[in-house]
């Protein structure tokens, strides 16, 4: 079974020249181990930061750096024949300076003059100091290439090689990558407009200063859901119980620890959102008393007595004009379980999440669910990544509407 959009799909990775050339490497590798074939064109810059030879050994193939041949003799069209074997292009990272140059239509070195052979997309995703990157003219050639089809992955906001923070790093390789399959994919800016309040993680109720209360998710379904929502154009708030997950740049993360912090800032959230997807895995119980001081071995055996947290979903008093989605782990009685959280939640639909089914779970990156809503026949989508779950789910969301 095909588990990555980006399996077998041909990949022209462009390399152009400044400190985070290095970042090539893992977007090759990352390719390469979703099934990808991937070829590389450097610019001479690149070269300066990074070895034909590293991305060679990684991708598998020669690197392309030259537009002639060392042999004055040899004729050939290496680059309709190279656009025309890609399925895309990505440029990664993109300097201003290529952005330019792509933008005023230049084919002065091998890489430009592979863009303008493309008939497969180009994505660039842009890599500058902070200062270059907000220069008017290259938000100018941005505006003018997006006008015309091509496609950017945003530079994302952080601390630069110049030592000086802001916007002008190259994002996440995970990101790189998610955004590639999703504009590989298909799928449209069709979240533009839309607030999506989403959560995610477990919650830690606390027993006592070194103690928890906690469960196995990992929170990755939520930051799927919200990665993807966000690429898809949504404004997103993404409320997370503890995890290391990172969020992408744009996301409006809040961080929270037990049920009760994410029942406020779920409540207080909601007013401003059109939709909210509750794939946390918020504890049932937490101990009726937090101890102060931490409890001290005695007694063979310790009784915490543990008391219901609040239902999130179930507070929710007024969902008139609002998108809820709820999530239902279950190990037994799935369907009739889910079916009686979709209606006592008063939900527009519930993802099903089956313990018992290969591949589905907590920590792994893949994912079985199934759809249901109030009077629709249930919708199975079978063993695919996460990432592409969260945009099935997504579009069965935009069905709603
Ligand atoms: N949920 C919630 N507040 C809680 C517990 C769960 O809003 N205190 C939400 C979850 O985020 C999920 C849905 O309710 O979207 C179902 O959660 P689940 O744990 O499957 O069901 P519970 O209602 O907690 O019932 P049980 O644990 O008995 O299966």
């Amino acid at each position: 079974m095909e588990l990555d959009l980006l399996s077998g799909k041909r990949i022209l990775l462009g390399v152009t020249g400044c400190i985070a050339a290095y970042k090539s490497c893992f977007i090759i590798r990352e390719l390469v181990s979703r099934g990808a074939e991937v070829k590389v064109v450097m610019s001479s810059s690149a070269q300066h930061f990074i070895t034909p030879l590293t991305l060679a050994t990684l991708s598998r193939n020669p690197v392309i750096t030259e537009i002639f041949s060392s042999d004055p003799n040899k004729q050939n069209t290496w680059h309709i024949e190279t656009a025309l074997w890609a399925d895309a292009m990505l440029i990664a990272p993109c300097t201003i300076n290529t952005i330019a140059k792509i933008a005023g239509g230049f084919a002065d070195n091998a890489l430009t003059t592979l863009v303008t052979a493309m008939r497969g997309k180009v994505i660039i995703s842009p890599a500058a100091d902070v200062d270059m990157y907000k220069y008017p003219l290259t938000k100018n050639n941005i505006q003018k290439l997006k006008k015309i089809g091509f496609h950017f992955i945003d530079a994302d906001d952080g601390f630069l090689a110049s030592g000086l923070s802001g916007t002008g790093r190259l994002p996440e390789i995970s990101k790189i990558i998610d955004s590639v399959e999703s504009i590989l994919s298909g799928y449209n800016k069709d979240l533009v407009g839309r607030k999506l309040l989403i959560t995610a993680g477990p919650t830690y109720e606390d027993i006592d200063p070194v103690r928890y209360i906690g469960n196995r998710s990992s929170g990755k379904m939520g930051f799927h859901l919200a990665n993807a929502a966000m690429i898809r154009g949504a404004e997103v708030t993404l409320i997370s119980g503890p995890t290391n997950l990172l969020a992408y740049q744009g996301i409006n993360l809040i961080k929270v620890r037990s049920a009760s912090e994410m029942k406020e800032k779920v409540l207080s959230e909601f007013v401003d959102c059109d939709t909210l997807i509750m794939a946390a895995a918020v504890a049932d119980y937490k101990p009726e008393n937090l101890s102060e001081k931490k409890i001290k071995k005695e007694d063979s055996l310790l009784s915490i007595q543990l008391t219901k947290t609040d239902d999130i979903l179930s507070s929710i008093v007024d969902k008139k004009n609002k998108i809820v989605v709820g999530f239902a782990l279950e190990t037994d009685n799935e369907l009739e379980n889910a079916k009686r959280k979709l209606k006592d939640k008063n939900l527009d639909m519930i993802v099903l999440n089956s313990l018992g089914e290969k591949g589905s779970g907590f920590e792994v990156d893949t994912n079985i669910v199934h759809i249901i809503k109030p009077k629709s026949e249930k919708v199975t989508f079978p063993l695919q990544s996460k990432f592409q779950i969260a945009n099935k789910i997504i579009d069965e969301i935009i069905k709603l509407n």
